[in-house]
């Protein structure tokens, strides 16, 4: 059960960092890969974006991809090692800046103020806590009509009536979090849920969920039911995106 004060312990270290985080991306091939194949075709249609937030920017895998397509970014991590990378490796960018966090909440962010917030294979480790606390803040910060993209866990749709996880979770995943219950908190912090996608990461379980938020403009606008995608096959996508990676990136490294 990955905790706050877990995280902060596991992340806020340098030896963990091998290559900036693109470690993580050899499924795809490289970053370059996984930011275009899997990530842009999903947030697409959230940017370019005026006011941007990534929660957990961790050494800027994504962010390098975010900055040019926002007016002003703002990146949050847990570790200040990370935050510290970031500031280092982004000090030329001057619409770009990076603060820490308690784990839960957006320090600094004023009310209504963004168009779209961020994170990705990092919300997996959070529990509960975490998560409620995020979502009341999108919810704060977002403006009317904007949307937040997160990759969060669903352990807890594998857990018994006790709680209890009944599958080994490899890739410490939040075991208390599951698409349902971003909803709920979504629906709480007034923000309607556009799109769940349960996804494999690396097995064959359904651990995964990406959300997709968004703030009505409307008081009363139009709820809808959420669309719920079981997606059994994003092991494949990864498989399919490494082997054009493979063949045309790598082709070129070689
Ligand atoms: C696997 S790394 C991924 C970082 C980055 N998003 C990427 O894709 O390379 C996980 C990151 O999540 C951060 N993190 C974990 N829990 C967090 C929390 N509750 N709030 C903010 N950052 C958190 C860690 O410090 C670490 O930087």
């Amino acid at each position: 059960m990955p905790s706050i004060r877990e995280n902060l312990d596991n992340w806020d270290n340098l030896g963990k960092w091998t290559k900036d985080g693109d470690e993580w991306s050899e499924s795809w091939g490289s970053s370059a890969t996984m930011w275009a194949g899997t990530i842009l075709p999903r947030i697409g249609a959230c940017l370019p974006a005026s006011d941007l937030v990534e929660i957990a920017c961790g050494h800027g895998r994504v962010t390098q991809f975010l900055l040019p397509l926002c007016e002003r970014y703002r990146g949050f991590d847990l570790a200040p090692s990370c935050v510290a990378t970031c500031k280092g490796r982004f000090a030329d960018r001057a619409h770009a800046s990076f603060a820490g966090t308690d784990g839960s909440s957006l320090p600094g962010i004023g009310t209504a103020s963004v168009d779209f917030v961020f994170s990705w294979d990092s919300l997996v480790h959070a529990e509960r806590d975490a998560m409620v606390g995020y979502v009341r803040e999108i919810g704060r910060v977002l403006r009317p009509g904007g949307t937040a993209f997160l990759h969060h866990s669903t352990m807890a749709d594998h857990a018994d009536a006790a709680g209890k996880l009944t599958l080994a979770n490899p890739h410490w995943r939040g075991v208390t979090v599951s698409a349902g219950s971003v909803r709920s908190d979504a629906e709480a912090a007034g923000l309607r849920v556009v799109v769940q996608e349960l996804v494999t990461w690396g097995s064959p379980t359904l651990s995964d969920c990406f959300s997709l938020l968004h703030k009505p403009v409307a008081v009363a606008a139009p709820k809808g039911e959420p669309t719920l995608l079981r997606n059994t096959n994003f092991n494949s996508e990864l498989a399919y995106l490494f082997e054009i990676d493979r063949h045309y990136r790598g082709a070129l490294r070689r």
